[in-house]
């Protein structure tokens, strides 16, 4: 049995170190408004239009457009990869990656979890960040990868060469779909599971394929609190990045966990209503479930 307000402050300080970087290093997000607006109307923006940490997202929006223009965005294009891994390298990245792992492992130090799941794995960024933390915390419970992309297989393998003492496996899972069988026999409960910029590409309903696999359950996406659309989630529909409503979310959670905890805060002005990081959950101590309320 899990007991949510545990498992929500031990998620708190790395929230609070999330909010405080997001503060330090975008403070302001109307520039990047500003600036997807005129993409999307294909204006010019100049090179000092935003924040230089958020020169990426300016840099990746007017390439969706350019690409999207001439035809069908493929993920596999020199210049899509390129722009993609000097955005891995970023400081924006990393806050939001820093901020994920290290709740998974304040949770994972609080409780006894026994396996961590990663979907939509993607190039393994966030897995090197989750398995540096897990070595350095003493925490070596298994751990499984997954994405749609047969390149998951090259994931796994090069990550367990870079950490022999964890136990990593990979499947191609695509979240559209029920997980693999394989998968399911390897879980040892109870299970987080976690993503980044991954759900929304198959819509809500991969909510509903996941939900079994997971009794803790991290979600890091823009849950948008007004469903009104901005600029840049037009931009970014053009690549298939469906436009996640924040009730909508939790409509879909409420039907399989018991607890579900929106961090609202973000430590940015002008920043959309949006919660970047919801958590969820379920096998929960009697007496305790509680679901938050609509925002
Ligand atoms: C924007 S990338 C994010 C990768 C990684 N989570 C990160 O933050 O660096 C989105 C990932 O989701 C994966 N993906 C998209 N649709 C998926 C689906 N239906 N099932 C599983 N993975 C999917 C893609 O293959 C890609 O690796």
């Amino acid at each position: 049995m899990l007991n949510p307000d545990q498992i929500i402050a031990s998620a708190e300080q790395p929230m609070r170190n999330f909010c405080k970087s997001f503060q330090e290093i975008i403070g302001d997000w109307k520039p990047f408004l500003r600036a997807t607006e005129k993409i999307l109307k294909g204006e010019d923006v100049g090179n000092d239009a935003v924040q230089p940490e958020m020169q990426f997202l300016v840099d990746w929006s007017k390439l969706i457009m350019d690409v999207t223009r001439q035809g069908q965005w493929d993920w596999s294009r020199p210049d899509v990869q390129a722009l993609f891994k000097t955005y891995a390298e970023s400081r924006m990245y990393k806050i939001f990656a820093d901020a994920m792992i290290d709740m998974v492992v304040a949770i994972a130090k609080a409780g006894q979890i026994g396996t961590v799941v990663e979907i939509g794995t993607g190039p393994g960024k966030v897995t090197e960040v989750l398995c540096r933390e897990m070595v350095k915390n003493g925490i070596s419970v298994p751990v499984i990868i997954s994405d749609s992309a047969p390149g998951i297989k090259s994931v796994g393998r090069r990550l367990q060469n870079e950490y022999p003492g964890l136990l990593i496996a990979d499947f191609v899972w695509d979240i559209t779909q029920d997980p693999p069988r394989e998968l399911i026999t390897r879980l040892q409960r109870p299970v987080i599971m976690y993503e980044r910029f991954c759900i929304p590409y198959g819509g809500y309903e991969t909510i509903d394929r996941i939900a079994s696999v997971a009794d803790i359950l991290l979600l890091l996406e823009d849950f948008n609190l007004t469903e009104k659309k901005e600029a840049y989630d037009i931009i970014f529909e053009k690549i298939g990045l469906q436009f996640f409503t924040y009730q909508k979310t939790r409509e879909y959670l409420e039907k399989h966990f018991q607890f579900v905890h929106p961090f609202k805060d973000t430590g940015a002005i002008n920043l959309t209503d949006t919660c970047f990081f919801l958590l969820a959950m379920k096998q929960i101590a009697p007496g305790m479930a509680r679901a938050v309320k609509p925002v």
